[in-house]
């Protein structure tokens, strides 16, 4: 092999030589003003909003003026700006509008490879529902990899992607897709279960190896999986404390999944970034979150999907039965954790619900306790922060990423306007505008 592929690797290496000088043309220059300009960051409004807008970055804000020359102008209206929403857990590599209907013929007939033909169609669909950002917890054989570095090249349209690859989890547990099947099927390719200190350590360096920005790993049972339990701890005290050394030296963030009272403590302990979830939390497990600074990230909104489509979708009735006995929990636990002021970040779990319906999650999230600003908060300088990247995205601020998106109306009256998001801009290119000018 190395005899072949070395010399294809020194011609590849060659051909920029032979490739025509790219000009770098002069940055585009944007003016945006609307009727308000929600700024999370401080927790208010701007009104009558001038946003300059050079290149892929923000250059300036101000409250009302005449647009300054050399700048093309994008008149919202009546419409209210907000930084690009961002989403910290999707799993773009599904979506149940794959689903055949049943089940187990998806599991034996469909593969990775599909997923993977079809996850750009939901990165765009994420992108126009006005998520420039996303966090993607989990997906077969690197999709994600692939999938953000096509859309950081421009290949396709896509969000900013953060990507898991594989999730780690113990043999049988959430992350293992064979649990349930005849031993004598066998499933090939990539998949993230590691059992023991050592292996999860080698599970965190390959991911980084393949290209992870993230760790993620199942400290509990779930919903959508073959075990018994829904919450129940899945890896023990050393290993979880293990993978959250092992990628903390690699410089990557770990989100922990976790529904049960007691798997949520053991990742908080461990030192985990995140925990995904947390259905069952108890005060315990707030009060601990809070210590560790952990961010709390709640898919509220998941239940009614599950509930009133995924019987018709064909899964089996122990996982329907199983979100029975989370769902309900996990909105109590998401108003006790915003009463006790706990740090919240906006993740759907998105690809369990169709993708692009991110925003859906919005409105839960104040009917069970936040106010609209909160809500925002949590899916722009919340998620940023909690992402890393609160000094590049998730405010509208020089400097930062002329990443925005518009609505009509005001989402801090009614914050389900964040459906229907209708101007999107991802580093200073305009993906879509739908809002009228006034
Ligand atoms: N991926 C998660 C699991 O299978 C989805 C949980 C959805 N339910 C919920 N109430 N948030 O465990």
């Amino acid at each position: 092999m190395p005899a072949i592929r070395f010399p294809a690797l020194l011609l590849a290496l060659a051909l920029p030589a032979f490739a025509p000088a790219a000009e770098t043309p002069a940055p585009t220059r944007v003016a945006l003003t609307a009727a308000r300009l929600i700024a999370p960051e401080q927790g208010k409004i701007v009104e009558h909003p001038l946003v300059l807008i050079e290149g892929d970055r923000i250059r300036e804000v101000r409250s009302g003026g005449a647009v300054p020359d050399g700048y093309q102008k994008i008149d919202l209206g009546a419409a209210t700006l907000l930084p690009g929403l961002i989403d910290s857990h999707v799993h773009l590599g599904g979506d149940p509008t794959l689903s055949s209907g049943n089940y187990y013929e998806d599991t034996l007939k469909r593969s990775v490879i599909d997923d993977a033909v079809t996850a750009h169609v939901f990165a765009k669909r994420t992108l126009d529902a006005g998520f420039t950002t996303v966090r993607n917890l989990g997906s077969g054989a690197y999709i994600d990899v692939a999938l953000r570095n096509a859309i950081d090249a421009g290949r396709i349209e896509g969000p900013r992607i953060l990507a898991a690859t594989l999730a780690l989890g113990a043999t049988g547990g959430h992350a293992d897709d064979t649990t349930g099947y005849s031993p004598y099927i066998e499933f090939h390719g990539a998949s993230g279960v590691a059992d023991g200190v050592e292996a999860v350590r080698k599970q965190v360096r390959e991911n980084v190896k393949r290209g992870a920005d993230v760790t993620k790993f199942m400290a509990s049972a779930g919903v959508l999986s073959a075990e018994e339990s829904v919450g129940a701890p899945q890896y023990s005290q050393e290993e979880m404390n293990a993978i959250v050394d092992e990628s903390h030296r690699w410089g990557r963030k770990v989100a922990a999944h976790a529904h049960g009272a007691e798997a949520i403590k053991m990742a908080i302990k461990a030192g985990v970034d995140s925990v995904e979830h947390c259905s069952m939390i108890d005060e315990e497990g707030l009060k601990l979150a809070k210590q560790h600074g952990t961010w709390l990230v709640f898919d509220v909104y998941n239940d009614d999907y599950i509930l009133s489509e995924y019987a018709r979708l064909g899964y089996p009735a122990t996982m329907v039965e199983k979100e029975k006995k989370v769902g309900r929990l996990q909105r109590e636990s998401f108003r006790r954790a915003v009463q006790a002021g706990e740090k919240l970040a906006f993740g759907t779990d998105a690809g369990v619900y169709p993708h692009g319906w991110n925003g859906k999650q919005f409105a839960k999230m104040v009917e069970w306790g936040m106010t609209p600003m909160q809500a925002i908060q949590a899916a722009t300088t919340n998620a940023a922060e909690l992402l890393g990247r609160g000094d590049r995205i998730g405010a509208v601020k020089p400097g930062y990423y002329a990443d925005l998106v518009a609505v009509s109306g005001d989402p801090l009256a009614d914050v389900a306007v964040l459906e229907r998001v209708g101007f999107v801009m991802k580093g200073g290119a305009l993906v879509k505008n739908e809002i009228a000018p006034k």
